[in-house]
């Protein structure tokens, strides 16, 4: 598995996880709706010239293939913290151990590279699969939104999980 930059070649995937309902349900971050590939590609273009400075994103490699993508969003540089958002959108690449490693890969350039001091991460309290996989890479929960998101016919609890440099750095970061 390896983290790299995003090509414009991805975006046709990107664009099949991002139509995919299971996929984006599963995450529980936009409503669904249909995203077509142009606007992938405008906004890819847009970023590619512009770089936001608040965001730091990777395209996920498994077997030579795009599978997905993760990284730090929010970067706040005064508190040096950042938001953690990962989507693995080819669903057999699910539950083999891919999401811990992109996160544990994500921690250490968080931390060791980008200096930062505390990352965190929004997860609605369904999402098992992401919970286990945050936790164990030293994720603890902070906080609950109850009953926070409308997940396709019901309201789950939003769950606040974070990590502090100090305990990924004592858990042998
Ligand atoms: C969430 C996500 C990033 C996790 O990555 P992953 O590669 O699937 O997860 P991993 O294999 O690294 O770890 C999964 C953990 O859940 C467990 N698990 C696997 N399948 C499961 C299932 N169906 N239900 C509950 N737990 C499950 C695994 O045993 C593992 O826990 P453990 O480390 O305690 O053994 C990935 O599944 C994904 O992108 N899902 C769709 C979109 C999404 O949910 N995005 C995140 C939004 S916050």
């Amino acid at each position: 598995m390896t983290l790299r930059a995003t090509t414009r070649e991805d975006l046709t995937h990107l664009a099949r996880f991002e139509n995919d309902l299971g996929f984006v349900v599963a995450g529980g971050g936009d409503p669904p709706g249909p995203v077509p590939l142009e606007r992938l590609q405008r906004d890819f273009d847009k970023e590619a010239s512009d770089p936001p400075p608040d965001k730091v994103e990777f395209a996920i490699e498994a077997d030579g293939s795009y599978v997905g993508r993760c990284g730090l969003y929010n970067i706040d540089r005064t508190a040096r913290h950042a938001e953690l958002g990962i989507g693995i959108g080819e669903r057999e690449y699910w539950g083999r151990g891919y999401g811990r490693e992109a996160v544990g890969l994500l921690l250490d350039y968080a931390f060791r590279l980008r200096n930062l001091r505390r990352v965190w991460l929004e997860v609605h309290a369904d999402n098992e699969r992401g919970m286990r996989a945050y936790r164990s890479c030293g994720f603890v929960e902070e906080g609950r939104m109850r009953e926070h998101v409308w997940l396709a016919g019901r309201y789950v609890d939003n769950v606040i999980m974070g990590v502090l440099r100090e305990e990924w750095e004592g858990s042998g970061g």
